[in-house]
């Protein structure tokens, strides 16, 4: 499929030809329901018609389709690369454990070690469980707090996966129990009164991301531990994006606020499939009988290989303050940019390792925004869809590219939306949203907001 003659091809001023990805594309329809495994990398995310669709393979901070055209990618796989694709240390570890095998009939010592390590990088971590997929843990962490703790409701802030516990709050709950939908609600980042008033006798567990696009306020994480330790419920970090990111210790180290339970993926592994549940023993230890959490691909080598083998290097190199720094410099130099240019209902927001565009408008037209500055990045050779998730393979001058490709973006959108025209300068389909409706789903009843 990967021809020579179109590598590297140069994008300045044109779109990138996406045949094979189309053609690729029109197969999968008549397959593959919703087309995507994964929703976020999926051709509803991108301007369709437009942008590619299909990965050939990638390299440090880039990424090749399957047309042959080379982008900058601000993607990055939905997290897990923290490190860029092909780490050299990472693939070696991962060659040299396939020499040896990838799944066993016995227990593998990685499963201790990787264990270890991890109790290291994050030391209020007492006992450490893997599996496969983020949601396998955050359902994992509910089902322990409930045990745990004898009660029932959850509460939740972010996304935390596809599992009935945690979809069923939202739009795309079809085929879940309203049983099931009674018993998890939302509140508000940041909002501690939102909280306290969905707290009830039977609230089992808290759980959320400890930073999305906002940071926590100085008391908001605090309060919710207080909150937590005094009423007897769980305390659970889905630090799916934060881990192994925002800190070696996460947000836990950064916002010096200690979770019961974390979960962690993504970052852990620089790509392979793994992801971690860990936290306090007594807890934890629930999992030795009573609280039934096992897989076939639980100790499956080749991740925990490569988990190693990242946890090393984001140990023994400045990795997590060089893609702070580059993505501050990014946020920063971009809102000078748009404040230059008085585009005021736009922001770049997030922390240097993982920011993203914060557009103040209706959902609709926010769509729009995002897929035209999609569809003109195409064009300078960079993949973006909203975020900028940062690897220790960005390098200073792909970090000011992006900033000359913005520069010649950001005036054109202004202008076009100013006279109401962006939807003109469309090519394809508009990025579609994740859900209909975004936020405080399935707020507590007795809150008085809208369900
Ligand atoms: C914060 C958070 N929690 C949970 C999940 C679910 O993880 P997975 O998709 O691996 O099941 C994700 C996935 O993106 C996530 O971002």
């Amino acid at each position: 499929m990967h021809h020579e003659q179109h590598e590297d091809a140069t994008l300045e001023s044109t779109l990138p030809c996406i045949d094979r990805s189309k053609a690729l594309l029109t197969r999968c329809e008549a397959l593959v329901p919703a087309r995507t495994q994964t929703l976020a990398k999926g051709p509803g995310q991108y301007v369709r018609g437009v942008s590619p669709v299909f990965a050939q393979r990638g390299k440090g901070a880039h990424i090749w389709d399957v047309d042959g055209n080379r982008y900058l990618d601000y993607t990055m796989a939905v997290g897990p690369l923290v490190l860029g694709y092909g780490n050299d240390v990472v693939d070696a570890a991962i060659r040299e454990q396939l020499n040896d095998g990838i799944t066993f009939s016995l227990m593998h010592p990685l499963e201790v070690e990787v264990a270890e390590l991890i109790t290291e990088m994050v030391p209020s971590l007492e006992m450490v469980r893997y599996s496969k997929t983020g949601c396998d843990v955050t359902t994992a962490a509910v089902r322990l707090a409930r045990a745990y703790t004898g009660k029932s409701t959850v509460l939740c802030c972010g996304y935390h996966g596809w599992h009935d516990w945690y979809i069923g709050t939202t739009d795309r709950s079809l085929g879940i129990p309203q049983q099931v939908r009674d018993l998890t609600y939302t509140f508000a980042f940041n909002d501690i009164e939102s909280v306290r008033q969905s707290i009830d006798d039977d609230t089992a567990a808290i759980i959320l991301e400890p930073m999305v696009v906002d940071e926590p306020n100085e008391t908001f994480l605090h309060d919710l531990r207080e909150l937590c330790t005094q009423r007897g419920i769980v305390l659970i970090f889905d630090e799916m994006w934060t881990g192994f990111r925002i800190a070696r210790g996460g947000a836990q180290e950064r916002f010096g606020v200690t979770a019961d339970l974390v979960c962690y993926s993504k970052a852990i592994a620089n790509g392979m499939p793994l992801s971690v549940l860990a936290g306090r023993a007594d807890i934890m230890r629930l999992l030795d009988r009573d609280v039934f959490f096992f897989t076939t691909f639980g100790g499956e080598a080749l991740s925990l290989a490569a988990a190693r083998a990242t946890m090393q290097v984001l140990r023994d190199e400045p990795v997590l303050a060089v893609i702070e720094q580059h993505g501050n410099i990014l946020r920063d130099q971009l809102n000078a940019l748009i404040s230059d240019y008085g585009i005021e209902w736009l922001s770049v927001k997030g922390l240097g390792s993982r920011t993203m565009l914060a557009i103040a408008r209706p959902m609709e037209e926010a769509l729009l925004v995002k897929s035209y500055i999609h569809q003109e990045l195409l064009r300078c050779g960079i993949l973006w869809n909203g975020f900028h998730n940062l690897s220790y393979a960005h390098r200073a001058e792909d970090i000011e590219h992006t900033l000359e490709a913005y520069a010649d973006v950001l005036p054109r959108l202004h202008n076009h939306m100013s006279h109401g025209k962006l939807a003109d300068q469309l090519l394809g389909t508009p990025m579609e949203p994740v859900f209909r409706r975004t936020g405080n789903f399935n707020t507590r009843p007795r809150l008085g907001a809208s369900a």
